[in-house]
């Protein structure tokens, strides 16, 4: 069987299909129980600096299976509450990642210095949320800013520091050049796509925020060209998120350039059950295509070695 384990820097991961933040991971069972079904690691809720409740209800748009759309508002118990969840996972070995938002500079390295005393492996950035007043993508849309952060939490920790980013932009992989420029040691891609449902009979938008952030099966292209054009530019690895709900979408995010992937909507609908299943289903896929490795995959799309099928019409020359 091909070997399933998942390399992103100097972290490796018994297989690339971690928890992404904010969808299960809020308490230390919740992130254990991914770890025991069969995720390869986990990624924390994100967590600031002082306890935040969220919006008011509605928060999250049903499309059937295709997607969500939600804006809960970063909920979260704050800094100081998180480390007793984060022990109970940790202590029981879940590989995690602690994912902290802020304001700025400032208040990100504080949060990194908090974080990275729970004993997380390593950080990740949340620069991305869609719909968080001066918080997430509104910080993550400047090359400038997303830089200046990233620095200023690489002076203040050791751990290995992932940047989330935002898909909501011109051009992510600028986005990702700037974090990579500033030290980051991976880029995770993509956060939610920003979107609105309307409800025609009361006639304002259903969520109460208003807007939210698109997330499920269909904004896996929007993900794959973001890992897609960012590999094409960056170095230092990438972690694919975004619409994953089957081994073949996450061998597509590999072949795109991603060195993991993390699933979060498909937690939602499917149960984290869906860990226990997915690396024997892309184990067979690699075995089937030829793949002694998740690390053969990475990025081969870039360098195609089977020649494309002739289109039907044309001559292939
Ligand atoms: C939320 O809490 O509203 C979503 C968080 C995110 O998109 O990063």
């Amino acid at each position: 069987m091909a070997v399933l384990t998942s390399r992103v820097g100097t972290l490796s991961f018994r297989n690339p299909f971690l928890l992404a933040s904010g969808v299960w991971g809020e308490s230390g069972e919740s992130l254990l129980g991914a770890w025991r079904a069969g995720a390869g690691g986990a990624v924390t809720k994100s967590i600031g600096a002082e306890p935040r409740p969220g919006y008011p209800n509605p928060t999250i748009e049903e499309y059937g299976r295709w997607g969500l759309l939600n804006a809960m508002g970063l909920p979260n118990p704050g800094i100081r509450q998180y480390p007793r969840e984060i022990a109970i996972a940790r202590e029981a070995g879940v590989p995690l990642l602690g994912s902290i938002f802020g304001q700025d500079a400032r208040e990100f390295s504080e949060l990194a210095v908090a974080m990275a005393r729970t004993g997380v492996l390593g950080l990740e950035l949340n620069l991305s949320c869609p719909h968080a007043e001066g918080l997430g993508s509104e910080i993550g849309q400047d090359p400038a800013l997303v830089g200046e952060i990233t620095h200023a939490v690489k002076q203040a920790v050791k751990l290995p520091v992932w940047v989330k980013i935002t898909p909501n932009t011109a051009d992510p992989a600028e986005i990702a050049l700037a974090a990579e420029a500033a030290g980051a040691d991976a880029i995770t891609a993509i956060n939610t796509v920003r979107g609105l449902a309307i409800d025609p009979e009361l006639g304002r938008p259903v969520l109460a925020h208003g807007t939210g952030g698109l997330s499920g099966p269909a904004i896996k292209p929007v993900g794959l060209a973001c890992v897609w054009k960012i590999a094409e530019k960056v170095r230092i690895p990438i972690v694919g998120v975004g619409g994953i709900v089957s081994a073949r979408d996450a061998l597509e995010y590999l072949l795109a350039g991603a060195s993991a992937v993390q699933i979060g909507t498909a937690v939602a609908f499917e149960g984290i059950g869906l860990f226990g299943r997915l690396p024997g289903e892309l184990g067979l896929l690699l075995d089937r295509l030829g793949y002694p490795s998740v690390s053969d995959t990475v990025g081969r799309a870039h360098r195609p070695t089977v020649p494309a099928p002739p289109s039907p019409g044309r001559p292939n020359h």
